[in-house]
């Protein structure tokens, strides 16, 4: 499979430096390898979707950029600076949220809680200094920024282990964009929503990235990454096997590269 991988129709116009690069990736677990030599780019104002079989390297990858694994070799660079990162802390200070599946709220703890999850706001003064929380200000703060984001929740207040599926999505990604984030990372968002809701989420992702914060959208639900996306990363047995612009392509070759045929039949991207 040396050599499959293909680019061209899809390489970007010139949008100057990428907010995300990856440059050379690979991970191995033991004598797996999940991830070959994986380059590609993300550029301010897009949506990429990453497709690919399952087993094809999807979450490996988002885990590396969200600071969740290491990669064995290659290199990761935000806003053009290399970074290394020890932690999914690492990842977020420098402006990479992710959503995981499983969406990594607090059930327990309220809407505003979770907005601040390990980033809790003291009072000013020496209460601050022996950690009193300023409730108050993360409260009007989480109202603020889900109105930003038009997620309509009655109180934030409200436990988020009594939202629906939909509205935790929402909060989530709520998170990411509250904070400022550089590049959200959202790996399958939509996976265990209903019809209804999953085109909430698309929704959010057109917000986000209309406050010009890059989305890179890992789904299964290709008729809505063709919808949603710009750009179309496909990964193939760990590689990249083709980058592919939607509004040039039809869905059916996008699932012909996923499934592999495409390679096989000797196709190329350009
Ligand atoms: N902790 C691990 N140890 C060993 N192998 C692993 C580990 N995690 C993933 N793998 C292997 O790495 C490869 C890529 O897995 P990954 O989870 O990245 O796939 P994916 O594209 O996200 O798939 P899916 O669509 O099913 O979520 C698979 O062959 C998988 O078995
Ligand atoms: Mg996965």
């Amino acid at each position: 499979m040396d050599g499959g991988e293909q680019r061209g129709a899809a390489a970007s116009p010139d949008l100057g430096q990428p907010v995300l690069e990856v440059r050379g990736v690979s991970k191995r677990y033991g004598s797996v390898h999940a991830l070959r030599d994986i380059n590609f780019e993300i550029h301010r104002d897009e949506v990429v979707g990453l497709v690919g079989d399952n087993g094809a390297g999807k979450s490996t990858l988002v885990n590396i950029l969200s600071g969740a694994l290491h990669p064995t070799s290659g290199q990761i660079l935000v806003d053009g600076a290399p970074v290394s990162f020890k932690s999914a802390t690492d990842a977020r200070d420098v402006g990479i949220e992710t959503v995981y599946q499983d969406l990594a709220l607090a059930p327990d703890l309220s809407i505003w809680a979770n907005l601040f999850l390990g980033r809790e706001r003291t009072v000013s003064g020496p209460l601050g200094w022996l950690g009193w929380l300023d409730r108050r200000a993360m409260m009007a703060r989480s109202v603020e920024d889900l109105d930003r984001t038009k997620i309509h929740i009655a109180s934030v207040s409200s436990r988020v282990g009594r939202l629906s599926g939909g509205q935790r999505q929402a909060v989530a990604v709520g998170r990411a964009v509250a904070w400022g984030s550089r590049v959200l990372l959202l790996d399958e968002p939509t996976a265990a929503l209903g019809v209804e809701q999953q085109a909430k989420v698309g929704d959010l992702i057109r917000t986000v990235s209309g406050h010009g914060i890059p989305v890179l959208l890992i789904s299964h639900n290709l008729p809505q990454v063709y919808e949603l996306c710009d750009r179309v990363v496909v990964l193939f047995h760990g590689r990249v096997i083709a980058e592919l612009r939607p509004k040039e392509t039809d869905l059916d070759s996008i699932v012909s590269w996923i499934t592999g045929s495409a390679m096989l039949a000797g196709k190329t991207t350009r």
